[in-house]
């Protein structure tokens, strides 16, 4: 198989993997993903992504607790909604696809620097420009393309991930439940480790949907 055929076997076999095998994958392993990870282009070169691995047992029931607190909160504020059933079945939906994240061998936190300047930032500064639209943008697209290096060389090397954002529904101020620095900003979750599950395939649109030329 030349290197062409594996980079589209690697592209289409990779899945969200939501159950894991107890195996922790080495620390080694762990940095050879971040290493390609980090490759990932970003805006003048600013790297703003960060990978916050989460050891701390009590970081761990910090966040779920307050997942806990974020869900029943939202329960609460359906119970006399004309549409309770159907509003409590997503916000269970939601729970489910979240939970699995605590037993995950490796837990991850993704998220970006927020004091990073470019040229619009600067024009804001010097109130040329109202406010940087843009900013938010710039850093979503850096982790998503640092993150789909971080899925291919784990998948590459056998093991599963699954990226999450469905916490991020459930939690108010992440940075402050992980005890981060108040110049990040926590924009997923990120689970790592053998896969002990062979998910349904999900498929994909038709080419024609996707793509046009105008
Ligand atoms: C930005 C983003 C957020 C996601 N959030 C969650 C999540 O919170 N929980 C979850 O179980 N899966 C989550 N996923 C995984 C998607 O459900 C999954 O990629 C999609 O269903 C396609 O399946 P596949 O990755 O196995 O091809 C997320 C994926 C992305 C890209």
């Amino acid at each position: 198989m030349n290197s062409n055929e594996t980079l589209d076997r690697f592209i289409r076999e990779r899945r969200s993997i939501r159950r894991y095998k107890p195996d922790i994958p080495s620390k080694t392993m762990i940095e050879a993903i971040i290493q390609c990870a980090m490759m990932a282009p970003s805006p003048s070169n600013s790297q703003p992504v960060r990978f916050f691995r989460i050891v701390s047992a009590s970081v761990k029931s910090c966040l779920n607790q307050a997942m806990d607190k974020g869900y029943n909160n939202f329960l609460n504020a359906v119970k006399h909604h004309a549409k309770y059933k159907k509003l409590r079945n997503r916000l269970n939906y939601y729970k489910r696809f979240s939970e699995f994240m605590f037993n995950a061998p490796v837990l991850f936190a993704v998220g970006t620097l927020t004091d990073i300047t470019g040229c619009a930032d600067m024009l804001v500064k010097e109130n040329v420009l109202a406010g940087d639209i843009n900013a938010y943008t710039d850093l979503d697209i850096t982790t998503g393309l640092a993150l789909k290096g971080f899925l291919l060389k784990a998948q590459s090397m056998g093991l599963g991930t699954c990226v999450l954002t469905a916490p991020m529904m459930f939690l108010q101020d992440t940075e402050s439940v992980m005890g981060l620095e108040h110049n990040i900003r926590i924009t997923c979750f990120l689970t790592l480790g053998y896969a002990d599950e062979i998910p349904p395939p999900t498929g994909r649109k038709k080419i024609t949907e996707i793509f046009q030329e105008i």
